[in-house]
């Protein structure tokens, strides 16, 4: 595996991942598009060993603290530590370009993601009451990066 920028020439790929991923609220292609040209955007994308994208993250950098958007892995390919690997580097990233904390809303229902952040050592701040809509939840989550959990034996699969 392979953990890289992503490219423009990655948004069918993304879309596709978009499409297995959200039951509702889906990014549109001009809404990841945006994502690639952004300037305090990174946007990193998991590739296997046929240079196949199947896992992408965007994180916002602002001024000390960086913005977690999205993270989509290819159905097929879940439950096997893609998207937390995927994280840490986009969080290392963000560490280097001078973030000291990660903020993200995540929705309440979505038990998948909340296990993923708390591993990585994510906690609630808030809770934002039909953030998605009528009945859909938001959960406010928080990460001082110095307090990232990841084993060294992971920092060197991302190294990878
Ligand atoms: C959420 C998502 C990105 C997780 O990707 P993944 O590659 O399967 O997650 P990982 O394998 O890296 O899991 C990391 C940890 O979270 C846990 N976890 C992952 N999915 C889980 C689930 N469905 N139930 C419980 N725990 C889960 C894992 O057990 C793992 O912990 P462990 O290392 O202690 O075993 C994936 O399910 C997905 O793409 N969902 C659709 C899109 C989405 O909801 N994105 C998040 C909001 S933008």
């Amino acid at each position: 595996m392979i953990i890289t920028r992503a490219r423009l020439d990655d948004l069918d790929a993304i879309m596709a991942l978009e499409a297995g991923g959200f039951e509702h609220g889906s990014w549109s292609y001009d809404s990841w598009s945006a994502e690639l040209t952004g300037d305090d955007r990174q946007v990193l994308g998991y590739r296997d060993a046929d240079d196949r994208l199947i896992a992408v993250a965007t994180i916002q950098l602002l001024d000390d603290f960086a913005d977690l958007l999205r993270v989509v892995v290819e159905p097929e390919r879940r439950g096997q530590g893609i998207a937390r690997k995927l994280l840490i580097a986009a969080i290392l990233m963000a560490q280097a370009s001078g973030a000291v904390r990660v903020l993200l809303e995540v929705e309440e229902a979505n038990a998948a993601a909340l296990a993923v952040y708390r591993r990585l050592g994510f906690s609630a701040i808030d809770r934002r009451r039909d953030y998605y809509g009528i009945g859909l939840h938001a959960i406010v989550m928080e990460l001082p990066i110095d307090r990232l959990s990841y084993s060294p034996s992971s920092a060197e699969e991302v190294a990878s």
